[in-house]
């Protein structure tokens, strides 16, 4: 059987650091609430003006093109999550493929908010698998402050910029990505949405004015959603490989809240140790924390490590996979 193994991983995180303390100086809240609610001291920000999420994929590609030795022009396949996307039209994934020199790839956007990363990497190992491509990059991220209210302190603490990309090649031992399950519910889109920019609500003067472009949550509604959904398929997919938390080198979870990591952990029976945690730095990068993870942690992952990724996030969307390095 062919499977696709992650034979390189590269992240990239502007260098912009908004603190919790600089947040204290233009919403109500303060470094105490924002740490212990969600563990988040900083997050990055991109600045400049004409800078899109591709910037994100962009510098990822690059450093991870040079770092695992490959020609762009033999990138066959380039899908990238994110929900913000440079522009509605072209996808995000033809202009980053454009600016890497990936002229004989095709390339396409995947739009599942948090859980993208998940959605984007089941799908490229798919046509690992099939054996009809031998070299695909996967990539999330997201430029979340081009969508963020900087009045509205129940979201603006949340979310950071950044992201990461893997490049997936066929291998035929028993490595890659072995399992995932995949969920979506499209009923969660009331507690967690941007309802403005696209077909339903184009963008007025109005729409502008009643902050319809901005991402908005019912903050406790998707906490409750998210714990529960995230734990259930982490541990889904561990029972169906015949996994224990001892069995597990490394739990990779959507970084949202520390409470819901926390929380995922411990109904995995995984230690606290084998956790990967960078919400400190990054906070919430949406499709972007999952790779972002795997770059941060990368020297500390041995040949056969068996790892759960696991997220949950607007749609409602959620999953897990299973990977063995
Ligand atoms: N600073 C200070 N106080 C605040 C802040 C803030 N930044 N934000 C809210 N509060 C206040 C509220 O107004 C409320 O005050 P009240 O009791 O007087 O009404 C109080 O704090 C408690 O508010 P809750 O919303 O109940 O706080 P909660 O403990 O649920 O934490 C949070 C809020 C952090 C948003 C949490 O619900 C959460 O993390 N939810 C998950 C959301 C998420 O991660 N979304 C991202 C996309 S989906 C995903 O990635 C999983």
């Amino acid at each position: 059987k062919i499977r696709a193994a992650i034979t390189g991983v590269h992240g990239y995180v502007p260098d912009y650091v908004l603190t919790n303390q600089e947040l204290e100086t233009f919403v109500d809240t303060s470094d105490e609430w924002i740490t212990s609610r969600t563990g988040i001291k900083e997050r990055r920000i991109l600045k400049g003006e004409g800078k899109g999420t591709s910037v994100i994929g962009i510098e990822s590609s690059k450093a991870l093109l040079e770092k695992t030795g490959t020609d762009p022009k033999d990138i066959d396949l380039i899908i990238c999550a994110t929900v913000t996307p440079d522009m509605p039209f072209p996808a995000t994934a033809n202009l980053i493929a454009d600016e890497i020199g990936a002229v004989n790839s095709f390339s396409y956007d995947i739009s599942a908010a948090c859980s993208g990363f998940l959605y984007a990497l089941t799908t490229g190992s798919q046509f690992i698998e099939t054996g009809k491509y031998k070299k695909v990059l996967v990539i999330g991220a997201d430029k979340m402050s081009s969508i963020i209210n900087y009045k509205d302190r129940t979201t603006c603490i949340i979310f950071g910029d950044g992201g990461g990309a893997v490049l997936l090649e066929p291998t035929t031992e028993e490595v890659g990505v072995m399992d995932s399950i995949l969920r979506a519910d499209g009923s969660g889109a009331q507690y967690l949405q941007m309802p403005g920019g696209g077909s339903r609500m184009p963008a007025t003067v109005e729409s502008v004015q009643a902050d319809k472009h901005y991402a908005m949550q019912e903050g406790s509604a998707v906490f409750k959603f998210a714990v529960t959904n995230m734990a259930d398929v982490a541990a889904e997919i561990m029972e169906k490989n015949n996994l224990t938390g001892d069995d597990i080198a490394w739990l990779v979870p959507h970084q949202a809240n520390k409470r819901i990591i926390d929380a995922t952990a411990r109904r995995m029976e995984v230690a606290e140790e084998k956790v990967m945690l960078n919400i400190e730095k990054y906070g919430n990068t949406t499709s972007g924390t999952l790779p972002l993870c795997l770059w941060d942690y990368e020297k500390q992952l041995k040949k056969g490590d068996n790892i759960i990724l696991a997220a949950f996030g607007g749609g409602f969307t959620w999953g897990s996979i299973y990977l063995k390095w």
